[in-house]
């Protein structure tokens, strides 16, 4: 694993520009996530990008499917060198664990480790406002949140993708050792762009997250490499 906790996803619509990215910040990032934007334009090429970097790599896809669809796809994601994959709690339980064994059978026919699988609760698009009257329910979104970190836990499920405000719940419903992924941070110096209820990295760090996804603050700067650089010594000073 890698000898940080700074993923920077690839939010860029071409192999060049990833290229690009993972080449200037090859010395300080370890870890690098996919999206739908670039896996939708190229396909296993971006992974096969960062594994020949000798990089971590996070498959953000967020699948969400019948089980056995998402079962094919996560095996899929296995076998192409994923090292984390996540997908929609709102899946459902059998969903999550029909995932689990596939993770576990071709990682094993491989012989290589299990990806880390990660669920989504809800998406942080959407309000407390939005997502009662979505939903069509009266639930608190918190409640709802917890009650799905809970569920994909049981599912047998590594851990969470959760926003900062959002950890210390999911810690005190799952424990100190299920895995939670933080996007959504912004150091002081930098942009919210359309990120909302944002912490810095050191906080989101010291508020209980194994890692944070910063992007634009780094990908957007005119110094990407001196933005992760500084990002960096704020967590670890
Ligand atoms: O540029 P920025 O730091 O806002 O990028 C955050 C990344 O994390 C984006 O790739 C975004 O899609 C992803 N993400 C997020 N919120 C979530 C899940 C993923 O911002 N709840």
């Amino acid at each position: 694993m890698s000898q940080n906790q700074l993923i920077v996803p690839l939010d860029v619509e071409n192999l060049a520009a990833a290229n690009q990215l993972v080449t200037t910040l090859s010395d300080e990032v370890n870890w690098f996530k996919i999206g739908k934007q670039l896996f939708t334009a190229v396909g296993p090429a971006s992974v096969n990008l960062l594994r020949e970097a000798k990089k971590d790599i996070f498959l953000d896809l967020k699948f969400h499917d019948i089980p056995n669809t998402v079962a094919g796809a996560v095996a899929s994601g296995t076998k192409v060198g994923a090292n984390i994959i996540n997908l929609h709690t709102l899946g459902g339980l059998e969903m999550m664990r029909a995932a689990r064994a596939a993770a576990e059978e071709q990682a094993a026919e491989l012989g290589i480790p299990k990806p880390t699988l990660l669920g989504v609760t809800i998406l942080t698009s959407i309000d407390e406002v939005n997502f009662q009257r979505d939903f069509g329910t009266q639930r608190k979104l918190r409640d709802q949140i917890a009650y799905l970190a809970e569920l994909s836990q049981k599912a047998g499920l590594d851990g969470v993708v959760a926003p900062p405000l959002e950890i210390e719940v999911i810690r005190k419903v799952c424990g100190s050792d299920y895995v939670i992924v933080t996007p959504g941070v912004r150091p002081e110096w930098a942009d919210a762009d359309d990120q909302r209820r944002v912490m810095t990295p050191a906080e989101a760090i010291a508020a209980g997250a194994d890692y944070i996804v910063v992007g634009r603050p780094i990908t957007a700067s005119d110094n990407p490499r001196e933005a992760a650089q500084t990002i960096l010594q704020e967590i670890y000073k």
